[in-house]
């Protein structure tokens, strides 16, 4: 069942929420179209969920486009999908500026095609002072290799300057991931009924709330996101606590 926007409490909204946006694939298969135009109508969600997290004042959303391992699918699904990327960066700017919102994008671009990567950094350059909302693209995105590149590049650091490496800890760890400077997400949605996590931000979901939705990512509407956000909302994060000591502290 869908709930409204009037039931959720604006005053514990997460900062906030990543999104495994998954079943295009499925949903074009049901109407027996190609695989393509479950991703062109999986813009669409896109589009409705960026806006509803914006005017209900998340400040961060992050959305899993494309992983690492999703360049072994069929050549002709990945060019279609470089291309949309291109495509709705470009198509969408106006409506990022006029929104005030930030595009960011986490993930390996440098092997993303000259195009794809051009128009998205285009799109991060022209809207970087924005401050209403910060939408984060992962793209080429491998929570593993991005760990892995953090531990090595704080290696190279502790080469460098003699720092001894007991000394540090974990926020310093997590000032190497690419999400350097966003909060971790406290919600985690996934949609069409999957219940993975497929590589995406290892690190930063050790304490978030999970919620999977058997929604099709192009049937996620407005009120398909306020149900997870609700959901989210009546939970205890106990994060090691007893429920008694998390009811004496709030
Ligand atoms: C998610 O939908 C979009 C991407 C991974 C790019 P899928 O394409 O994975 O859809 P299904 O899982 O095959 O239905
Ligand atoms: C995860 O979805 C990646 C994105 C949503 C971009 P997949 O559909 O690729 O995940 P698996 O392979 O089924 O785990
Ligand atoms: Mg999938």
């Amino acid at each position: 069942m869908e709930l409204p926007l009037s039931n959720i409490n604006l005053e514990k909204l997460p900062h906030h929420i990543a999104i495994i946006m998954d079943g295009n694939g499925r949903w074009a298969k049901l109407q027996g179209k190609p695989r393509v135009f479950g991703h062109k109508s999986g813009v669409t969600a896109v589009r409705e969920v960026t806006e509803a997290a914006a005017e209900i004042g998340i400040k961060y959303l992050t959305l899993y486009a494309f992983s690492t391992e999703n360049w072994s699918r069929p050549s002709i699904e990945v060019n279609a999908l470089m291309s949309l990327l291109v495509e709705t960066v470009r198509k969408e700017l106006d409506t990022l500026k006029k929104n005030n919102i930030r595009l960011f994008a986490i993930g390996d671009l440098s092997q993303l095609p000259d195009k794809t990567r051009k128009a998205l950094l285009e799109g991060i350059e022209k809207t970087k002072y924005n401050t209403r909302m910060t939408l984060v693209l992962a793209l080429n995105y491998s929570a593993r290799f991005e760990i892995l590149n953090a531990a090595k590049k704080m290696a190279e650091t502790i080469n460098k300057d003699g720092k001894r490496v007991d000394e540090i800890g974990t926020e310093e760890f997590s000032s190497y991931l690419t999400t350097n400077g966003i909060p971790d997400p406290e919600l985690l949605i996934r949609t069409s009924g999957e219940q993975r996590i497929s590589n995406f931000l290892l690190w930063q979901i050790a304490y978030s709330e999970l919620y999977f939705t058997p929604v099709l990512w192009p049937d996620f509407k407005k009120e398909h996101f306020y149900s997870a956000i609700i959901d989210y909302q009546n939970r205890e994060r106990r994060f090691g606590m007893t429920s008694e000591q998390i009811l004496k502290t709030s």
